[in-house]
């Protein structure tokens, strides 16, 4: 059996419950599992072919559950390459969503912004990406298995969840920028020059995960919605270095209006 079935079927044997909707929680956005009925609760430890997160503000836990009524799966934590995974172990998480019967992911993220006119606090909804990795995680895992080999990505964030939830956020009065996010590799923050080349190169905010997740989710047909948080501006717009605390806090002080529009918007898709 494939290790995207175990890891289905161990997920399956512990609720009733048949998401058809996933979110994934980045860095500080963690405790959005609060907005759930929750029935399982699954530490990624148990989870065949997951890993433990190793980054601070990633609980490492799948929550199933009820968000406003619909049946959802909550990742609480991400594998992100620059904890050592590969873009394949990365996506994997996807693949076993896809395979418990979820047909939309969402997901979530925190993000240097590029764009001068956004702000330390704003959301972005993300309307392409650019892999910065020259990496991808079907270069030869799964795809057999899963999807077509060559995949589309020309909407892959799929402009009717896009409308969705624009939509939400004019109805909420929650400002939602829209732009393009690109993936640095990291750990380490970008340099300003780095910064300089991906605002030519079209970037309106940069991050160090979601691009290997995405390609993953696009090959195995799932629909996909993606919010960067501006937890900073990205390094050389202001004289000032940036930090991980700095993230992290500005996540926690955006995850209450990312949890309200989640909680309207899911019922919604
Ligand atoms: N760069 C890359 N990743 C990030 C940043 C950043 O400035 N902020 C939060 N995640």
């Amino acid at each position: 059996m494939s290790k995207v079935q175990t890891a289905a079927d161990f997920i399956l044997s512990k609720t009733a419950v048949r998401p058809e909707v996933a979110m994934v929680l980045g860095s500080g956005l963690g405790s959005l599992s609060d907005i759930m009925d929750i029935d399982a609760e699954i530490s990624y430890s148990d989870i065949p072919g997951f890993f433990k997160p190793t980054a601070y503000g990633h609980a490492g836990k799948l929550f199933v559950g009820h968000v406003s009524g619909r049946a959802c799966a909550i990742l609480s934590g991400r594998f992100h390459m620059y904890e050592g995974h590969t873009a394949a172990q990365a996506a994997f998480p996807a693949y076993v969503m896809a395979k418990i019967g979820v047909k939309k992911i969402i997901y979530t993220n925190a993000a240097g912004a590029v764009n001068t006119d956004f702000s330390v606090g704003d959301l972005m909804l993300i309307q392409d990406h650019i892999n910065l990795m020259g990496v991808s995680p079907i270069v030869n895992e799964y795809v057999d298995e899963l999807g077509v080999r060559f995949v589309d990505m020309s909407t892959a964030y799929t402009p009717a969840l896009l409308e969705k939830a624009q939509q939400a956020g004019r109805e909420m009065g929650i400002l939602l920028r829209k732009g393009v996010y690109g993936m640095f590799l990291g750990p380490q923050f970008e340099t300003p020059a780095e910064i300089r080349m991906a605002r030519l190169l079209g970037a309106d905010a940069v991050g160090m995960s979601t691009v290997p997740e995405v390609i993953g989710a696009r090959h195995c047909g799932l629909e996909i919605l993606g919010f960067s948080c501006m937890t900073n501006m990205a390094a050389g717009i202001l004289d000032q270095p940036i930090t991980h605390q700095e993230v992290l806090e500005t996540g926690k002080r955006v995850e209450d209006k990312m949890m309200k529009l989640l909680k309207t918007l899911v019922p919604l898709l």
